[in-house]
């Protein structure tokens, strides 16, 4: 579902969300944005082919590197559409220095409520530390995530599918 542009950091672009997520997202900036935090989308949905032309763009430039930060296709949270990769005002669209923003803050107190948790924290086993890629993952395992102080990767398939499988039949 094509979000309004006025949650895009750059009106131009489009950003695309999976129906279920759509009203969590919104509700979560619109709180964000009463709180004063100014969060913005720089990405969301990406195809398969999106995904390989960006893959194919950092490798060109970063080579093996570019694994450290973006998945081959098919295996990025961005093709779910339901993953977000947020800046703000002061980050001027940019991504690096995030995890210093009033926004990021925000986020890491509020999102679960929103369903939304923090897929790649601090030396996690799969990328770099990516401070402003949020994934939805409904309010039930975002709390209890929250709660508990881990993270998505941290549960295994079994206690992952109990939780999913009655957001997304
Ligand atoms: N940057 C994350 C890992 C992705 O490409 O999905
Ligand atoms: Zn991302």
């Amino acid at each position: 579902m094509l979000l309004e542009t006025r949650y895009a950091y750059d009106e131009t672009k489009e950003f695309y969300l999976a129906k279920e997520v759509v009203s969590f997202f919104e509700d979560m900036i619109e709180n964000a944005k009463e709180d004063g935090v100014d969060l913005w989308v720089v990405s969301a949905y990406r195809s398969f082919e999106t995904q390989t032309d960006l893959k194919s763009a950092y490798t060109v430039t970063y080579g093996s590197g570019a694994n450290a930060f973006s998945a081959d296709q098919g295996y990025s949270e961005h093709q779910l559409g339901t993953t977000i990769d947020f800046t703000t005002k002061d980050l001027g669209g940019g991504l690096s220095g995030f995890q210093n923003t009033p926004a990021y803050t925000w986020l890491t107190e509020k999102a679960h409520k929103y369903g939304f948790t923090l897929s790649y924290p601090p030396n996690n086993a799969y990328y770099i530390f990516e401070p402003w890629h949020w994934r939805f993952v409904g309010t039930e395992l975002a709390r209890d995530l929250h709660d508990d102080d881990k993270y998505f990767y941290d549960l295994d398939q079994r206690t992952l599918d109990e939780y999913l499988i009655s957001i997304f039949d």
